[in-house]
């Protein structure tokens, strides 16, 4: 535990060896019970929350681009750095629709349209240091 300043106290939690973690590659870890993406990219640890800014999605099952996660549920692009979304939902397109009956494919339609009327929030980022070979996630 370390002090944050302002009365804050701060737990930096071992999270994994920082070779378990391939460059380019991404994972889910609970960590003092909350769900945390941990990724490395270009040699560097990024820890935000795994909780989509749309509608809750697990961002660990999404694809990871360089710094930017795509959230596997509507599409919605976050920054890893920042945790800012860069993107809300995208669901217009979806290469599925062509073979649903025209009903369902203007209800899919309709939801997609409702999907990308909705707020996103960015992500909460939490700080990673690197010490003795292990991440540490402070939560
Ligand atoms: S839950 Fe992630 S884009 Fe909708």
């Amino acid at each position: 535990m370390i002090d944050g300043g302002g009365g804050d106290l701060l737990v930096l939690i071992d999270a994994c060896g920082a070779d378990d973690l391939p460059e380019g590659g991404m994972r889910r870890l609970e960590l003092g019970g909350v769900g945390v993406l941990l990724a490395r990219v270009r040699g560097e640890f990024y820890a935000v929350s795994d909780r989509c800014g749309h509608e809750g999605a697990r961002l660990s099952a999404g694809r990871l681009d360089g710094s930017v996660v795509t959230c596997p549920a509507h599409g919605s692009r976050f920054d890893l750095e920042t945790g800012k979304a860069i993107s809300g939902p995208a669901m217009a397109d979806l290469p599925g629709l062509a073979g649903l009956s025209p009903r369902v494919r203007a209800l899919v339609r309709k939801k997609a349209a409702e999907m990308a009327r909705a707020p996103v929030a960015d992500l909460r980022i939490f700080r990673v240091a690197v010490e003795g070979g292990r991440v540490l996630v402070e939560v």
